[in-house]
């Protein structure tokens, strides 16, 4: 178990690879932390320097959730011969943790969006999709990233709590805490959008072409 240990700080320095704040940086020389919303997450990427480097950003930033959830438990069992209960759940809540409060940065980090969705695509697919359906959906009709990025948070725990048989047995304790704890954060990591939405000065996205979003 001292492996199953290791790989939760590990996992922590992964998810803490600010690679919307590189990309802004090697892309273009712009620290992306100055410009827009200030944030270090795909959709000020992409508001900044275009919706090609959202792509980007959202996928790299996923991957750093997902590989480490979905490989590190699967390498464990292969190197001891056992399964370490729930160490998924503990490598997805690293990995967050890394990405909002990255050490990297003086642990100013993200709003955790995309590197949960990863992380969680790992550990509960259903969920994760019906999730990004939501943002999606919610993303067409009001055009805020942050709200749909909310709304999905609440779709992933509805879905989730809906579908588990018993959420507060030894098997699913862990995860049904931790997606509770996530969600909380989520909202407290997007205040300052919440804010902004009461006041009407939130910027919303534009689907149309070669407009400024
Ligand atoms: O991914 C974070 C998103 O929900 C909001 O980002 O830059 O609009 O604060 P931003």
């Amino acid at each position: 178990t001292s492996l199953a240990l290791l790989t939760i700080p590990v996992a922590y320095l992964i998810g803490a690879i600010p690679f919307g704040y590189l990309t802004a940086l090697w892309a273009r020389g712009v620290d992306i932390r100055t410009v827009g919303s200030g944030n270090i997450g795909a959709t000020n990427v992409g508001r900044v320097l275009g919706f090609r480097f959202f792509v980007i950003v959202f996928l790299l930033d996923l991957a750093k959730g997902f590989l480490p959830t979905y490989l590190f438990p699967l390498a464990v069992a292969r190197a001891t011969g056992q399964t370490v209960p729930q160490l998924g759940v503990f490598v997805a809540l690293a990995t967050i943790m890394g990405h909002n409060f990255p050490i990297y940065l003086k642990f100013k980090g993200g709003k955790g969006v995309a590197t949960s969705l990863g992380a969680l695509l790992a550990l509960n697919w259903v969920a994760s999709l019906a999730a990004f359906a939501g943002f999606v959906l919610t993303l067409v009709v009001t055009r805020y990233v942050s709200f749909s990025s909310m709304l999905g948070g609440l779709v992933f725990l509805a879905v989730y709590f809906v579908r588990v048989d018993d959420p507060w047995n030894q098997e699913h304790l862990a995860m049904s805490v931790v997606t509770i704890g996530l969600f909380s954060l989520l909202v407290v990591r997007h205040r300052k959008n919440i804010v902004r939405i009461k006041e009407g000065t939130e910027p919303k996205v534009s689907f149309r072409k070669n407009r400024p979003s």
